[in-house]
């Protein structure tokens, strides 16, 4: 997904500004850019490919600036290109504009600039029109232009503009896309996101909807769509910079997978007071709101949805309430009954997945009461929700989303809980006993962790397959789909995921000698039924890798291949179970030689439709 950076201050601005970028390789692009202003005159340079293949083909050249915006491009409009990507710039070239989101009716505004204007277009996209919107609009002052322009355009946007004529400023507007700025000293940022500062800076300003900002090296200055000047406080950031760092893992996956027990840690513990009760800060829910509460929708798309399948379990059994998951792609366009009896919860690690945002949006409409459970604290998601719960997993660098799943499921437990309580149906002596287990999972979990060696041996066995079922039952069926996603994202096997009774109807024509089954079968109550599920497919040649609690050694006699997790009870296995799953999609993937931290067509964030 697109990322922007922006400095305006006294060092070498090209620099600073590619390695903000690098930062933010993770979000996924197919292009690069830089805009510089140079002695009065806009010096922009653009190409297809990596960041490196920018920066070959800047080397050599003198292009010292103090001020300059850069960006990465992921494709929307127009395919990945030289001259599609950004920065794009107005007929004379006075103008750059880098910009993340999509202009909805950037067609009409391109008929309009031709015809009345006789602009001609160099590149496919709509940013290009909004250089050119803004071009017009100068008259001396960028930010009065900036404005004009704004309220030509319909979408969604975070904007970063230069001017050749204005050496010294950079004008940034944000719309439904995520901006944030640095405070430095005697330099200012914009971002897309965070990490791309945190090497100079730990000050943030948090951008809202429809605000602009005027950013000169010495000061920054937001205003509101009526121009009116707007006060911030001070975002201090404090991760270390290192945790957006490998730290000597080869890819961020392993890192983030390896973090999950401290992720899990902090999710809960931060949030059990002396007194054993639960505390969400953020959820101002009060013990009448939850009675009245008469259905919950979980909403979201891909691993986060998945996240909502063992929400749906949890808060159905802990808070006895009926729960509806859909992915939101679904839901935002079905005309979903929701009223203001309902609770709608969105899950997203990023918190700016488009559609997530949208059908959170639709649910508001509709009178429903908005909680988000999102890892990026201040993104969209979060912002328009009515409660918050943060999954402080820290930042997930890796596109395969691990540790956000873990801390997720936590919160789910967690939001179950507090319902349950509030809603007088959950006996204290339970309460107490859960959250007891929930503080056992990140010890539980290190324990998986430690037969990464074993996992990664069953991976040199198996990494050669084409095709790959994982069942299971239960809760189990919902891992089993997190645990295929996980192997098909990073290394492109051919997986699928079907709730074990499901398999004779339909499925199992397609098992045939040697079809690899992962078979999931944590759920005690469930598991003799797993083992005749494992039984059908065996009896028709598969080789199966069995996935049990330690206890449960029968299994053995029915798989070719068994991994345990610790005991634990049955609704508690998710965020132990989807651990073994990760770190073999992780070595198949790597025993398959595939970008693992990058897989090719996706993206970190789905800011787009
Ligand atoms: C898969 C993965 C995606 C995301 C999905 C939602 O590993 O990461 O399926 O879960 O795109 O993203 P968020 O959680 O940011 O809304």
């Amino acid at each position: 997904m697109c990322g922007i950076v922006g400095y305006v201050g006294e060092n070498n601005a090209k620099d600073i500004i590619i390695d903000g970028l690098k930062k933010l390789e993770y979000r996924g692009y197919d292009s690069s850019g830089i805009a510089l202003n140079i002695g009065g005159k806009l010096v922009v340079r653009k190409c297809k490919g990596r960041i490196s293949n920018l920066e070959e083909m800047i080397a050599g050249e003198n292009l010292f600036a103090t001020a300059g915006i850069g960006h990465t491009r992921w494709a929307t409009h127009g395919a990945p290109s030289d001259l599609n990507a950004h920065p794009h710039t107005n007929g004379d070239n006075t103008i750059a504009v880098v910009h993340n989101g999509i202009i909805e009716n950037f067609v009409e505004l391109k008929e309009w600039l031709s015809r009345d204007y006789g602009v001609e277009f160099r590149s496919e996209t709509d940013t290009e029109v909004i250089a050119h919107l803004i071009g017009i609009y100068y008259n001396g002052d960028l930010l009065d232009a900036v404005y004009k322009a704004v309220d030509k355009m319909r979408g969604a946007y975070a904007l970063g503009v230069v001017c050749a004529a204005e050496p010294d400023k950079i004008v940034a507007v944000r719309k439904d896309s995520p901006l944030v700025v640095g405070l430095g000293n005697n330099c200012n940022f914009i971002a897309s996101d965070i990490p791309a500062l945190l090497k100079h800076v730990r000050s943030i300003y948090l951008i809202e909807n429809n605000e602009v900002v005027l950013l000169t090296k010495n000061e920054v200055k937001l205003f509101n769509a009526e121009r009116k000047p707007v006060h911030r406080d001070v975002f201090h950031v404090t991760w270390d910079a290192d945790a957006a760092e490998k730290e000597g893992y080869d890819h961020f996956m392993i890192k983030e997978i390896h973090e999950q027990p401290k992720g899990l840690y902090e999710t809960l513990h931060r949030r059990i007071g002396e007194d054993g009760i639960i505390r969400l800060d953020g959820i101002t829910m009060t013990k009448e709101d939850i009675e009245r509460f008469s259905k919950v929708y979980i909403v979201a798309c891909g691993t986060a949805y998945h996240a909502g399948l063992v929400g749906k379990y949890i808060i159905e059994k802990l808070a006895k309430i009926p729960v509806e998951v859909d992915v939101a792609s679904e839901f935002r366009y079905r005309d979903p009954f929701v009223d203001d009896k309902t609770l709608f919860i969105a899950i997203s690690q990023s918190g700016e997945t488009l559609d997530t945002l949208a059908a959170l949006r639709e649910a508001k409409r509709k009178g429903a009461r908005v909680l988000s459970v999102v890892n990026v604290v201040g993104s969209s998601v979060a912002r328009e929700s009515d409660d918050m719960f943060y999954t402080w997993a820290g930042p997930e660098i890796a596109v395969a989303s691990t540790k956000a799943y873990t801390t997720q499921l936590m919160c789910m437990y967690l939001i179950a809980l507090y319902m349950g309580a509030g809603k007088g149906v959950l006996s204290r002596a339970e309460y107490d006993e859960y959250l007891k287990e929930l503080g056992e999972l990140p010890e539980l979990l290190q324990k998986v962790l430690d037969q990464e060696n074993k996992i990664h041996d069953i991976a040199k066995k198996l990494y050669k397959s084409q095709q790959v079922f994982f069942i299971g039952r239960g809760l189990d069926s919902s891992v089993a789909y997190e645990g295929s996603l996980k192997l098909k994202e990073i290394s492109y096997t051919n997986s699928f995921a079907i709730a074990a009774g499901e398999l004779k109807h339909g499925t199992i024509a397609l098992i045939e000698q040697d079809t690899l089954v992962i078979a999931l079968a944590t759920q005690d109550f469930l598991f003799e039924k797993m083992l005749s599920n494992i039984q059908e497919v065996k009896a028709r040649g598969a080789y199966v890798l069995g996935l049990a609690k330690e206890n449960n050694r029968e299994i053995e006699r029915q798989s070719d291949q068994v991994i345990y997790i610790p005991e634990c009870r049955d609704e508690l296995t998710p965020i132990l179970s989807v651990v073994p799953l990760q770190i073999l999609a992780y070595y198949v993937a790597k025993l398959r030689g595939c970008d693992i931290d990058k897989p090719k067509n996706l993206a970190k964030s789905v800011t787009v439709e």
